[in-house]
């Protein structure tokens, strides 16, 4: 890519140490977007920092914490200079199990991580982002949409981020916001989803997941971050307020020719 760097969009992306938040900022980078990177594991960030081509700026915190993610907002802004696209991909699977059994304090860090760290970040960035008429992509989930047994904190939480979204899609009509489902991709989360959930879940929902590996049904980590890299940069004004489906063989098939 010949541009000067100094004309290459800027990603805010978190949840970026591993799974698809880690493939998307692969594929930004590959397309020459300088990144500004968010997650907790201060060691996994460094490692994926320094294997990036392009320039990136490392927040190790949890986005929890408004005032460090509004500071990072105001750091990256500063570093350059400007912001094209906040994804807010970092998510917590929350409590599993009956909602009669799973305990509040579990629920209200499914909130927290799921719903108000999104909202709080995305109200820091708006002002840039509707300067640069750039966009928001909310990392949402088939079960924003489709209610999971034993997955209620989950569900719940995604399905108001997803609504969030819609609602901002409404009052910011210089701003692209659009939710992105990956589908069920081979991740940490769905290595969890089979550790802790699955084997508790009524039928036929927890043969479905724990047979997920055998069957070939998850998708690549590198197929979705690929796809959400291509919606950070690409995806188009008409699409605020959607729902894209990550198992989509149309907008699959884009994310490549566009790789
Ligand atoms: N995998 C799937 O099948 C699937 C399906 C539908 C939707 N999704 C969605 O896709 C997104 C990425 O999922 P994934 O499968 O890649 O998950 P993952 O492998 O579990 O990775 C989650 C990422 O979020 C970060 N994170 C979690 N809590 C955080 C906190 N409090 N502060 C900062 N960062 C935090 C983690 O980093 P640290 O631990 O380093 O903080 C990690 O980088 C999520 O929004 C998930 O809901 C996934």
């Amino acid at each position: 890519m010949n541009r000067d760097p100094q004309d290459s969009p800027v990603v805010l992306l978190t949840g970026a140490s591993r799974g698809i938040g880690a493939e998307a900022a692969r594929a930004l980078a590959a397309r020459g977007a300088r990144l500004a990177l968010l997650a907790r594991s201060e060691e996994a960030l460094k490692a994926l920092g320094e294997e990036l081509p392009t320039e990136v700026l490392l927040g190790a915190l949890d986005v929890t914490d408004q005032e460090a993610t509004a500071r990072f907002v105001q750091e990256t802004l500063k570093r350059f200079g400007r912001l094209d696209a906040l994804v807010n991909n970092a998510a917590v699977l929350g409590p599993t199990g009956p909602t009669s059994e799973t305990d509040l304090a579990g629920w209200r860090r499914a909130v927290e991580v799921n719903l108000l760290a999104p909202l709080a970040l995305t109200r820091s960035a708006l002002s840039a982002l509707r300067e640069s008429r750039g966009r928001v992509i909310q990392v949402s989930t088939g079960a924003a949409v489709q209610p999971l047994p034993h997955f209620g904190a989950y569900c719940a939480t995604k399905a108001a981020l997803t609504q969030l979204a819609r609602v901002l899609a409404l009052e910011e009509p210089s701003v692209t916001t659009l939710c992105f489902s990956p589908g069920v991709v081979d991740t940490g989360m769905q290595e969890q989803i089979r550790r802790e959930a699955a084997p508790r879940m009524p039928e036929p929902w927890g043969r479905y997941f724990l047979d997920l590996p055998r069957q070939g049904g998850l998708q690549s980590p590198q197929s979705a971050g690929l796809t959400l890299a291509w919606l950070a940069l690409e995806a188009p004004r008409e699409w605020s307020g959607q729902m894209v489906d990550g198992d989509d063989e149309k907008i699959r098939r884009q994310a490549q020719a566009w790789a």
